[in-house]
């Protein structure tokens, strides 16, 4: 009988999906919460014939180099890939997949949980209460700012940014967008007003960044651009981390040129230890969970793990990053 292909998997993950996988692959599991190093994933590349991948593991070109001629996949659990060469990956012609859409509205709801969370100091005050500091009730005590009414700027304007628009009605607020391509069907059904980025930098309250990395947006959100920014306004990322430079948003907070930021992303990740922005009050730092609900990363697993057999049959992956694969 001919063997399964083989198939490495960099992490353990739901069991849900892992049944899809078992009886299409023979299956080697990477059984630590730590991404396997460089030199593992290029030591295995030459011995498999699909790998199931988290943003955390550098597909760089190297390790492509390595898989195998008859090297059928690049399975990636998120809808975010720029941790793997996907140009290198076109050139061999191996599919790359990834999972839109199942995390949108849990990456806005998180957004929007930073987002309450850093505008009306819950951090601050549950740390406060840890430490037996429970301050008798006074006028300005913890003092936050509202949501209701203020304006709310949007960088990217994808999935997730729409679906954080959407929720934006609920409290009033008024919403700007900046994006490569402006959509006035949306702007009508959202309430959203379509802006340049100096604008929307310029009048937000909240600015919540949406975009994906790449060549264009890193450190899109740089000195420049915080010193537009609202002595009183609140960044939000969760995104990806290197969209916004840390060093520089050390610098705006510490100056007091914006009044705070929530991150759940962050160049690099994990963030240094002893890091100026661990220290600061005003900030929240997340480690990278806006799309960790049960519900979202069984999904998540699963259609990743669909796009994997997919390839192990010769068909083609139903979400697939690189599709020019198919048309040579
Ligand atoms: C993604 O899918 O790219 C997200 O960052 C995962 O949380």
């Amino acid at each position: 009988m001919k063997n399964k292909p083989a198939v490495f998997i960099t992490r353990n993950i739901p069991t849900a999906a892992l049944q899809r996988i078992l009886p299409y692959a023979e299956v080697e599991i990477w059984d630590s919460e730590n991404p396997p190093s460089i030199e593992t994933l290029l030591e295995k590349a030459p011995e498999i014939d699909g790998i199931f991948t988290l943003l955390t593991d550098p597909i760089n070109s190297n390790v492509v180099a390595r898989f195998r001629s008859s090297f059928k996949v690049i399975s990636q659990m998120a809808v975010g890939i720029d941790n793997i060469d996907v140009g290198a990956a076109t050139k061999r012609g191996i599919p790359v997949g990834h999972t839109p859409g199942v995390l949108t509205e849990t990456t806005a709801d998180f957004t929007w949980a930073l987002l309450m969370a850093i505008a009306r100091r819950i951090v601050e005050g549950v740390n406060e209460v840890h430490q037996g500091i429970w301050r008798p009730w006074g006028p300005e005590v913890l003092l936050g700012v509202d949501l209701n009414g203020a304006t709310l700027g949007i960088i990217g304007f994808g999935r997730i940014g729409q679906a954080v628009a959407r929720r934006a009605q609920a409290f009033n607020m008024k919403v700007f967008y900046h994006d490569l391509n402006r959509n006035s069907e949306l702007e009508q059904s959202l309430g959203v007003i379509y802006t340049s980025l100096d604008e929307l930098i310029a009048q937000s309250d909240f600015v919540t960044v949406h975009t994906f990395l790449s060549k264009e947006t890193y450190h899109l959100i740089n000195r420049a651009i915080l010193e537009k920014m609202k002595p009183t306004a609140i960044l939000i990322n969760t995104s990806r981390g290197p969209i916004v430079s840390p060093d520089d948003l050390a610098w705006a907070l510490k100056e007091g040129r914006i009044a705070g930021a929530a991150l759940d992303v962050f160049e690099p990740e994990p963030i240094p230890e002893g890091h100026p922005l661990l220290q600061m009050k005003n900030v929240i730092i997340t480690p990278h969970i806006a799309s960790a609900s049960i519900q979202t990363r069984t999904l998540m697993a699963q259609m990743a793990a669909d796009n994997l057999v997919a390839a192990l049959k010769g068909e083609r992956l139903p979400n697939c990053a690189n599709p020019q694969v198919y048309s040579v």
